[in-house]
């Protein structure tokens, strides 16, 4: 087993974050699992005691970060928080409640959380603070304009934050997840393609959490796909 370390996980009852939690915890690492389901909170808390505390927050509350908080303290020191908590609708007819539901937690209350976390972690001098964006980082979506331009956001927030670790010379490590399509309630649509389970997705998490990777693409391959975004001249893809 690698150290033992404290992870932090906001958005851990189900998709990606369920099997990240499960993972890291058997593992043998202590687990801080957060969502608004509680169930299956519970659930993993009771399979894994002592190792898992579970506490019910809803992430765009104005109270998240001090609850978040008095978690990090039951857990005695938090060395990973991993932001996995997310939002994302099929919205062609731009109904803007729906536009603002995705802005209030992708953008809104992910910059609370995540400036909670980092001046946790100046205070510390230590950390490692982890995202899971998209590949649809790189462009803009017709069915689904706020989703994609709110990972966008998440991506770039990241950057900075590196940028600024460095300009600071901080050691606190800011890894930037980008996945393509993973098996979960989130992926809905037609044309899905390279459909990963949610297990084999967080093994891969994990390996670009444990080398402190800056970006990674889950699976591997959708890389491509991400450099392909990058370089489709705009001409063209305002025509897919
Ligand atoms: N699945 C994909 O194909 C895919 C692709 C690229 C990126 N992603 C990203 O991966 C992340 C995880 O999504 P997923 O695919 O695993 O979908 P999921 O199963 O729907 O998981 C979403 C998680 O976010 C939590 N959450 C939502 N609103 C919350 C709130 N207000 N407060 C606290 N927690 C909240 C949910 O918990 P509660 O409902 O219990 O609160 C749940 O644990 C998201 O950021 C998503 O954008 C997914």
């Amino acid at each position: 087993m690698s150290t033992k370390r404290n992870f932090l996980i906001l958005g851990a009852s189900s998709g990606i974050g369920l099997a990240l939690a499960e993972q890291l915890l058997a593992k043998g690492h202590n687990v801080g699992v957060v969502g608004r389901r509680i169930d299956p909170l519970m659930a993993l808390e009771k399979r894994f005691s002592p190792q898992c505390f579970q506490r019910k927050i809803d992430a765009t509350s104005s109270t998240a970060t001090n609850e978040i908080a008095i978690l990090v303290e039951q857990m005695g020191g938090l060395d990973c928080f991993i932001f996995c908590a997310g939002v994302g609708f099929l919205n062609t007819k731009l109904n803007e409640h729906i536009e603002e539901e995705t802005l209030l937690l992708n953008v809104v209350a992910f910059t609370k959380i995540i400036v909670w976390a980092t001046t946790f972690f100046d205070a510390q001098n230590k950390g490692q603070l982890v995202n899971i964006s998209s590949v649809g980082m790189h462009r803009g979506n017709k069915s689904a304009p706020a989703y994609n331009a709110s990972k966008a956001y998440q991506s770039n927030y990241l950057e900075g934050l590196r940028q600024r670790a460095c300009a600071q010379q901080s050691t606190i490590i800011y890894t930037d997840i980008r996945p393509g399509f993973v098996d979960t309630a989130m992926a809905k649509g037609p044309g899905l393609f390279w459909v990963s389970s949610p297990k084999k997705a967080a093994r891969q998490i994990i390996k670009a959490i444990e080398r402190k990777k800056a970006v990674a693409y889950i699976t591997r391959r959708w890389q491509l796909i991400g450099w392909l975004l990058h370089l489709l001249p705009r001409s063209l893809y305002k025509r897919l």
